[in-house]
């Protein structure tokens, strides 16, 4: 069965150019509800950290420096079929194949720049949920 969480951060280059209020209101039109949201900036550390799977990837360096060079809201959001749907709202990976009435298609400028992140299973949005609200979910 598939889980009802799933963990998305609104990256720098979204938060650089306002974006944060009509990325929320996607959401919120999606049929999420935010369980925790916060801004912060990422550290490198964190961000090497947190994208450590892509850490042997020639984009690594490039994604870390992105990713730390500005605030970012990251969040938990529930839905039914959280991680699936979120992925579906959010479209591909690269702006330019994303589907129309996507996050992405609105919002992201490149492949690297893409506006959002979304969890890709429910054992990441797991795990990358922890590493931003550690013990903190509440409701
Ligand atoms: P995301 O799916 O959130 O997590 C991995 C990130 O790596 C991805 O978003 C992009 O921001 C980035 N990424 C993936 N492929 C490339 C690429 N070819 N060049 C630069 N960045 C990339």
């Amino acid at each position: 069965m598939s889980g009802n969480r799933t963990f998305t951060m609104i990256k720098p280059d979204a938060v650089e150019k306002g974006h944060i209020g009509g990325i929320l209101n996607m959401i919120a039109e999606g049929g999420f509800r935010i369980v925790s949201m916060k801004l912060t900036q990422l550290t490198v550390a964190d961000a090497q950290q947190f994208y450590a799977i892509h850490k042997e990837r020639p984009f690594f360096g490039e994604l870390v420096e992105f990713m730390t060079r500005g605030p970012i809201v990251a969040a938990i959001l529930e839905k039914e079929n959280a991680v699936e749907d979120f992925r579906t709202l959010i479209g591909a990976t690269n702006p330019a194949d994303a589907a129309e009435g996507t996050i992405r298609k609105k919002y992201a400028t490149s492949i690297g720049e893409n506006a959002v992140h979304g969890s890709d299973s429910d054992e990441n949005a797991a795990i990358e949920g922890a590493f931003h609200f550690a013990g903190r979910e509440q409701f």
